[in-house]
């Protein structure tokens, strides 16, 4: 992207991001009020408060929605390391509208993409599968309307659909959507996620999905719908709704990172961890001294503490406003910001720590989640044997 200070696209994520911008280039759309408002009530947290700020299609989904037939939503993970707080939101928002709406709800487990895109051995990737189900199932989804795929795993169900996909993309439009590939795994890939985003469909007949991810991965969303539209798949065009990344403790507006060396908050962080990370590394829109900070006051938009609250732990509208008033106002400095902050992250954690804590041995809780004997047939009726 030449003539911009930012990059994104689904391997990478660099600079200081113009959202707006973003949504431009990969020619999606904003999320409008009357979208955001015809969610079923009450509106979650991440789209009221315009996290999630953009969008493919949603108006249809949402038909779907109000016309009480069969929806899905799909969003999946890249297994190459332990999950943190930024992986999670787009899975719990998933698990909320499940709730609403009765969705099925499909997580693929990309472990074939993270072999290809990262330096981590196969049995690496395969154990952070394991880790990252086990994080996903403490979610609390209904496992009778929830599936986990495992690409290579469950490579009867994925690869001939991803074949039949893969044929209708050139070399060309991999390399202009994603840069050139470093290997050919890399430049398949978008045919096994295109998959992912049709899977709901073919299973289930043709309906409306609804993909809720951070923004740099639309670029996927966009080849998957190209293929759907194609007469020869009986299915429609996934739609989407795009978010803003999750605030970096840092706070320079990135993208809270696993990969690089940047402090980042984990599913399996304590309390006391939870504490020490927000005390030592979020970063402050406060002023320097108490003095300073009574007269001149703070900027909750900059303000780490604030902004995990705003994003997503603190519910209710009028604390965080207050909050902010009580920030701008000098009145609330940025420990008692922090101490507030790293209590409702530590609260949230281990609510999950403990369902995670709750559940059995692995095999038998996925059994809970893999496809059922009819599901699996329909899904490969075209196989030899
Ligand atoms: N590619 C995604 C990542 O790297 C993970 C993923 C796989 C995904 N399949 C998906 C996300 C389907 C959303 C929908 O994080």
């Amino acid at each position: 992207m030449p003539d911009e200070d930012f990059t994104v696209t689904p391997y990478a994520v660099e600079g200081d991001v113009d959202y707006d911008k973003v949504l431009e280039q990969f020619g999606a759309d904003e999320l409008t009020d009357e979208d955001r408002n015809r969610f079923p009530e009450p509106l979650h947290p991440l789209i009221r408060r315009g996290i999630f700020y953009g969008g493919r299609d949603v108006d249809e989904w949402l038909d779907g929605v109000e016309s009480d037939e069969t929806v899905s939503i799909v969003t999946g993970r890249g297994p190459s390391g332990k999950m943190h707080l930024g992986h999670a939101f787009p899975f719990y928002l998933a698990k909320y509208l499940q709730e609403q709406t009765g969705a099925h709800v499909y997580i693929p487990i990309s472990d074939d993409e993270k072999y290809f895109a990262k330096d981590q051995s196969f049995e690496d990737i395969q154990g952070w599968a394991k880790n990252n189900i086990r994080e996903l199932m403490a979610v609390g989804f209904d496992p009778e309307k929830t599936r986990f795929i495992v690409d290579t795993a469950d490579a009867d169900v994925v690869y001939p659909h991803a074949a039949k996909f893969a044929k209708k993309y050139t070399q060309s439009t991999v390399d202009a959507t994603y840069g050139n590939p470093d290997n050919i795994g890399l430049s398949f890939y978008p045919a096994v996620q295109a998959t992912h985003l049709l899977l709901p469909q073919l299973v289930h007949g043709k309906h409306q999905t609804l993909v809720p991810i951070a923004v740099d991965q639309d670029p996927h969303i966009r080849l998957c719908r190209d293929v759907a539209a194609k007469e020869q798949f009986d299915v429609t065009k996934p739609s989407a709704i795009l978010s803003r990344f999750f605030p970096q403790l840092k706070g320079d507006g990135g993208k809270m990172s696993s990969s690089g060396n940047d402090p980042t908050i984990y599913l399996d962080d304590d309390r006391e961890t939870v504490e020490d990370k927000i005390k030592t590394y979020a970063y402050s829109g406060g002023q320097t001294s108490l003095d300073e900070h009574r007269e001149k006051g703070g900027d909750p938009d900059v303000d780490v503490s604030y902004q995990l609250m705003y994003y997503f732990f603190e519910e209710d509208d009028e604390v965080v406003e207050r909050l902010a008033e009580e920030y701008r106002s000098g009145e609330l400095l940025s420990g008692e910001m922090k101490l507030k902050a790293a209590e409702k992250v530590a609260d949230f954690l281990e609510a999950h720590q403990e369902r995670k804590e709750a559940l059995g041995e692995f095999e038998a809780e996925l059994e809970k989640y893999t496809f059922t004997e009819e599901e699996r047939a329909t899904l490969t009726s075209d196989l030899l044997y």
